[in-house]
């Protein structure tokens, strides 16, 4: 069938070799059109979530999503991040209790579950402060797990209070410490993961912050 499409293509291209090839790479750039659509289509249907099955994500699943993320362009390769991934129910609910404490106007928020929205798997991302790109680095880590994530049915949602409750908290520093992160990083941000239990619309967004310059 594509070979047929691609010798329609050839046809139409002028039959030469050279028309076969140019039929070839118009193929492919036609495929990856289709690709690209729904790359676009993944992008545009991301929303942060916060509330989630009980379900638990496979492990399999996760390594697929930080594979993702250590694929992020970074600056000159150097990879200055440290994920680590929880899903263990004591650890989540260990540190939730101490949130709870000095938050408990949130903690008796209806749905609430625990301090990362809720889900039953978190990745925790790292920063090393020596290397000056390592926030634009870690950035760019974290949405390609979270397209990733929501191309595999996955909901996620980028947290940065609860990294900053960690990070800040004397109560939380036993579970910071268990993150075993090398020395000097510092914790940037969580992303909570799991099966969505809601489907948020989509925020505005603010078109007029983005020109062409002619
Ligand atoms: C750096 C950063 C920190 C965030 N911190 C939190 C947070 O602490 N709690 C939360 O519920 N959402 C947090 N979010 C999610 C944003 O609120 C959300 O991305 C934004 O409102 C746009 O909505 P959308 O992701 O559904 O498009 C954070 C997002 C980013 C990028």
């Amino acid at each position: 069938m594509i070979v047929s499409a691609l010798c329609l293509m050839g046809m139409m291209a002028g039959c030469s070799p050279e028309g076969a090839q140019q039929g070839e790479v118009q193929a492919a750039a036609a495929a990856q059109i289709d690709t690209g659509k729904v790359v676009v289509e993944t992008i545009m249907a991301r929303r942060s979530v916060r509330q989630y099955k009980e379900w638990p994500v496979g492990r399999d699943t996760v390594q697929i999503l930080l594979d993702c993320g250590i694929n992020a362009p970074n600056g000159m390769n150097k990879q200055p991040w440290a994920l680590r991934v929880v899903d263990d129910p004591e650890y989540i609910g260990g540190v939730t209790e101490v949130f709870k404490k000095v938050n408990p106007k949130m903690a008796g928020e209806p749905g609430f579950k625990n301090m990362f929205r809720n889900a039953p798997t978190v990745i925790f991302v790292a920063a090393d402060p020596v290397a000056s790109s390592s926030p634009v680095d870690c950035g760019l880590l974290g949405e390609n797990i979270m397209l990733a994530a929501r191309a595999m049915g996955l909901g996620t949602c980028c947290l940065g209070s609860a990294a900053a409750f960690m990070q800040n908290n004397p109560g939380a520093a036993e579970y910071l410490e268990r993150l075993d992160l090398p020395r000097g990083y510092k914790l940037l941000y969580c992303i909570a993961v799991g099966y969505p239990d809601e489907s948020p619309a989509a925020k505005e967004r603010d078109a007029s912050k983005v020109k062409f310059i002619d």
